[in-house]
């Protein structure tokens, strides 16, 4: 296999921040960028190099700050274009680098182009939006949106419809205006004029639309989809090109792609040889999962090993060589993942965290860190709707249980498994009120478990998952195999352990890893060995793992 190129992104681990969980400067209740400014040695004592920022621009916030108002202006909420000024400094200043979120699918509906554009069919601002004519009386297509019900708007001044894959609050643009690029070619200019480090890109496969015919329809769905005509389309490559001859081209910019979609689709994009990006994040492993249905993705299917061993073995086989990967298993859009992939209860959590961290950071691509995630946090558990705030859940109740079509309790275990407030809870830094994130009242409440899961303990202890993510990073930061070396899958048949090996030179890594709550025989413990490089527990016996025991072995390569 050929060697790897190096790149700073590749041996990089990225961090990402939700500025409004994160930390609360002034006691509103919601997190800011003075309060990310003031944790910044935190993270940089964890030993991250990059920071992501979820949005932090202008916005109305229906789908907090993903719904943009003015690109140019930092969302009230979070603070100044001073604070912002004050913050990338500061990052810079401890050796750290910080990468924007990139939503340029779609706007608010409160962003003066799309106020403009609605003004009517002469507007000079109409072909930055997606207007059509609609058909029998109803929308223009029968698709659907992300987050429930038609993806089309209709707007009564002139009688048209505007696109929305998102809410309806998030008009789609129109990419192919020419001037519309040429708009958001310029902003993304300013903020690299600024010193960004890079952009991670938001739903960037659905900016070329192609055509606008009727989408397949799941049998028992409500909507069509708009997968064919909207997703990884010729169309969307070349406007991505447009981009990175007139947006990335002259900067030292890190890129990653946000885009579900398969091998072969993602491979387009972040191609070593002649892709737009340097990364994609792939869905496959947690929306793959649950996904489908006629509910789309409200289930109650689990993370059982033998799938997410079989997807995230066939995605880091079917990169090498070929593409730069991303590992990651939370974000801002998933549950927490000891609580899906792992085991939260009180005697295996800390464990199934250490295990579920050793497996991303020891494959081949970067990893990316969700806030709270190298403390173990796990999920809110709500048990009321009131309790939560996403605009993505009150759509799906509103389509499935308000409708009558689901019962209510079976939509909240869902919700309680899956929704995406179950990772917006605020960090939690300590045990004072409110974890410490705001003396105010929280935006989203504070899970209650913040007594036993928060840094300031977890900073202190070295057997925490705190101190073991630390250590992971210090191993990718020292030891080449970690970055470059080449992903070679292990035991794919066996029903409780993850194993995989990675090679360079003359160096190879076996990593080890028990999926289950009892111990269990691995044949491959003892031939294996070698030095044992990082382990959850202090001790081991061979041929034997220990409920979700993870160890990392180091030994010389094997010849052949
Ligand atoms: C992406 C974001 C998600 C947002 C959506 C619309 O999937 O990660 O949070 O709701 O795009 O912008
Ligand atoms: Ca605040």
């Amino acid at each position: 296999m050929r060697a790897e190129k190096r790149a700073w992104w590749k041996e990089a681990v990225v961090y990402q921040i939700y500025p409004r969980s994160f930390a609360d400067s002034n006691g509103d209740g919601i997190g800011d960028l003075p309060g990310i400014t003031a944790h910044l040695d935190y993270l940089k004592d964890l030993g991250v190099d990059v920071i992501w920022c979820s949005p932090i621009f202008a916005s109305p916030n229906r789908d907090n700050g993903y719904d943009i108002s003015d690109y140019y202006a930092i969302m009230t909420e979070f603070g100044t274009m001073a604070d912002f000024d004050e913050m990338l400094h500061a990052i810079h200043a401890r050796g750290m680098k910080l990468v924007m979120d990139l939503v340029v699918n779609h706007t608010s509906d409160r962003h003066t182009w799309f106020l403009e554009s609605r003004k009517g069919k002469d507007s000079p601002y109409r072909d930055y939006y997606i207007w059509r004519d609609g058909k029998n009386g109803g929308p223009p297509n029968n698709w659907g949106s992300v987050f429930s019900g038609s993806a089309w708007e209709k707007d009564e001044a002139s009688g048209q419809y505007y696109l929305h894959l998102y809410a309806k609050e998030q008009p789609d643009l129109n990419w192919a205006s020419p001037r519309l690029r040429e708009d958001l070619f310029r902003m993304m200019r300013f903020w690299s004029e600024k010193g960004i480090d890079g952009w991670r890109m938001d739903a960037i496969g659905k900016i070329g639309k192609e055509n606008f015919d009727d989408g397949p329809i799941v049998p028992g769905a409500l909507f069509g989809s708009f997968e064919p005509a909207c997703h990884h389309t010729e169309t969307t490559h070349r406007y991505l090109r447009l981009m990175r001859e007139n947006a990335l081209a002259g900067y030292d910019l890190m890129t990653v792609g946000e885009a579900d979609g398969t091998v072969e689709q993602l491979l387009r994009y972040a191609d070593a040889e002649d892709g737009e990006l340097d990364m994609m994040f792939s869905f496959e492993h947690n929306d793959g999962l649950n996904d489908g249905g006629e509910l789309g993705k409200w289930s109650d299917h689990g993370a059982p090993l033998t799938d997410v061993r079989r997807i995230l073995n066939k995605w880091q086989t079917g990169l090498q060589g070929k593409a730069w990967a991303t590992v990651y298993l939370g974000n801002h859009d998933q549950p927490r993942q000891v609580s899906r992939y792992g085991n939260d209860s009180e005697l295996f959590r800390t464990r199934s965290a250490k295990m579920l961290a050793t497996m991303i950071h020891m494959m081949r691509g970067t990893p990316y860190i969700y806030q709270g995630e190298e403390l173990g946090m796990t999920n809110a558990y709500y048990t009321q709707l009131e309790q939560y705030r996403d605009v993505e859940v009150y759509n799906a109740w509103e389509q499935w249980v308000a409708s009558g079509l689901v019962d209510g309790q079976d939509m909240l275990r869902y919700f309680a498994r899956l929704a995406r407030d179950n990772a917006r809870t605020p960090m939690q830094w300590n045990r004072e009120e409110n974890a410490g994130f705001t003396t105010g009242t929280p935006w989203l409440p504070v899970n209650p478990n913040y007594l036993f899961i928060n840094a300031a303990d977890q900073v202190q202890d070295p057997d925490s998952v705190y101190s073991y993510y630390k250590q992971l990073i210090h191993l990718r930061h020292t030891c080449p195999v970690v970055v470059y070396g080449t992903f070679i899958p292990l035991l794919e048949d066996d029903p409780c352990v993850y194993a995989f090996a990675r090679e360079m030179g003359d160096q190879r890594l076996t990593v080890l890893l028990n999926w289950t709550d009892r111990k269990v025989r691995c044949k491959t413990v003892s031939e294996g060995s070698g030095q044992v490089l990082i382990s959850n527990y202090p001790t081991h016996q061979t041929g034997l793992l220990q409920p979700y025991e993870a160890i990392v072995y180091l030994s010389a390569a094997q010849p052949g």
